[in-house]
């Protein structure tokens, strides 16, 4: 990618959010920011997912997902989901299974749940695209994006 390219997408922004998922009795969850809403009606919510995450597979073979916004106060819980062991990731916090049977985080603005309706490979990631059928909104904050976050998602490996 040449420079200015490369500065070009660095200077995109992104909110930045964490993707549950479950398959049978494995749960996981990363941080992902791209991310994006697709379609009204239906209510569309694509994200975009590097085929080397351990939550690609998953998503494959579920076919569902929670997308998570978070506040910006909530920083510090990125760390948490950029460890190895999802069993760490959902450690001490709250969180329940949602109807499509993703873990729901509970402090968090709000999740979309969705049912993966396509799946299309443009380029090095995947775009799951899922119908929200569940969400849950837990009040008026501050979204996090790529302004509160220093090192950007530049996506290549
Ligand atoms: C701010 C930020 C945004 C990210 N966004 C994405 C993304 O949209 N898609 C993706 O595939 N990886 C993204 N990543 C990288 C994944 O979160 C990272 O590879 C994670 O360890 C994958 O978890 P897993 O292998 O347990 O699924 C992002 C990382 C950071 C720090």
């Amino acid at each position: 990618m040449n420079k200015q390219l490369q500065a070009n997408m660095a200077h995109m922004t992104y909110g930045i959010y964490v993707l549950t998922t479950r398959y049978e009795t494995i749960i996981n969850g990363m941080i992902a920011s791209w991310a994006s809403q697709v379609s009204h009606d239906p209510p569309l919510i694509m994200v975009a997912v590097h085929p080397n995450r351990y939550s690609h597979g998953l998503l494959e073979k579920s076919g569902h997902f929670a997308l998570h916004i978070l506040a910006r106060e909530q920083k510090d819980l990125l760390a948490r989901f950029k460890g190895p062991d999802p069993e760490l990731k959902f450690a001490a916090i709250a969180w329940h299974d949602g109807v499509t049977g993703c873990p729901i985080l509970q402090d968090c603005i709000g999740s979309l749940e969705c049912r993966i309706r396509q799946t299309l490979i443009p380029g090095n990631h995947t775009l799951f695209i899922g119908e929200v059928v569940e969400t849950a909104f837990n009040g008026q904050q501050t979204p996090l994006c790529t302004l509160d976050y220093q090192g950007c998602y530049i996506g290549d490996k």
